[in-house]
């Protein structure tokens, strides 16, 4: 997978993405993550990419020529027969859910293109982009820490990327369930004691456990989950 990020904010990037299995998903080659200065694609002096709204009111908007060249740079650079999918960061958009995330993750080619200031030019998103995606309802100052999120949520899914695929397999939002609560030694540890199933040695009743703690937590804390079932 190859994952293109157009900010303007590159350095916001390195300390989060060369850590940890996003890292580790870089070394190995499973992705590989490319982050682009909008600004160099600005013909200004200055390299100004933002400008006053038509009609007045309050804020600047990013300029729709800087993003546009941006973007067709990229598919030029890419060369790849795949077409990219070209994603607009904004509080507008479709919300993120796991759903989501595992169907991003089945491109080979994505590009993320993060606003600023009070948002982009509207032809941006009327005539560049593929979609727009929220990662929630709230407004942040930018779609810097929106694309790292996406990024993390997308690269753990490739395959080979975390190590045991089995912990995909079981954690939350799989069948539309929350995941089953987890305890690790000491057995006991001030008074509080692990539940005794756990430490019976019977996979099977373990198992039988787990299904019901996770549909039971679902429906105390997301009960809307189970509704899309
Ligand atoms: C201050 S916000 C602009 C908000 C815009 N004026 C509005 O009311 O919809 C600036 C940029 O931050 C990013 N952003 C803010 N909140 C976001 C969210 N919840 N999800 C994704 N991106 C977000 C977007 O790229 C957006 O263009």
């Amino acid at each position: 997978m190859r994952i293109d990020i157009i900010t303007i904010f590159p350095k916001m990037f390195a300390p989060v993405l060369n850590e940890s299995i996003v890292k580790r998903a870089q070394q190995k080659g499973k992705v590989k993550i490319h982050i682009h200065d909008l600004r160099d694609h600005s013909r200004d002096k200055h390299r100004k990419v933002d400008d006053r709204p038509f009609g007045g009111g309050s804020g600047m908007l990013m300029r729709p020529e800087p993003i546009f060249a941006a973007v067709e740079n990229i598919k030029l650079q890419s060369r790849k027969a795949t077409k990219p999918q070209v994603i607009l960061l904004s509080p507008q958009g479709e919300k993120l859910t796991q759903k989501m995330a595992k169907g991003l993750a089945k491109y080979k080619h994505i590009i993320l293109i993060c606003g600023h200031y009070e948002g982009v030019d509207e032809r941006v998103r009327q005539h560049l982009v593929d979609r727009e995606v929220s990662i929630g309802d709230y407004v942040l100052t930018g779609g810097e820490l929106p694309a790292m999120i996406i990024v993390d949520a997308l690269v753990r899914l490739i395959p080979g990327v975390l190590g045991d695929r089995n912990s995909l397999n079981f954690e939350s939002f799989e069948g539309n369930l929350l995941e089953y609560p987890h305890y690790t030694r000491p057995a006991r540890f001030r008074n509080m004691s692990v539940p005794k199933i756990l430490l019976c040695g019977d996979h099977k009743r373990i198992e039988s456990w787990r299904k019901k703690e996770a549909a039971r937590r679902t429906k105390q804390r997301r009960p809307d989950l189970l509704k899309n079932k």
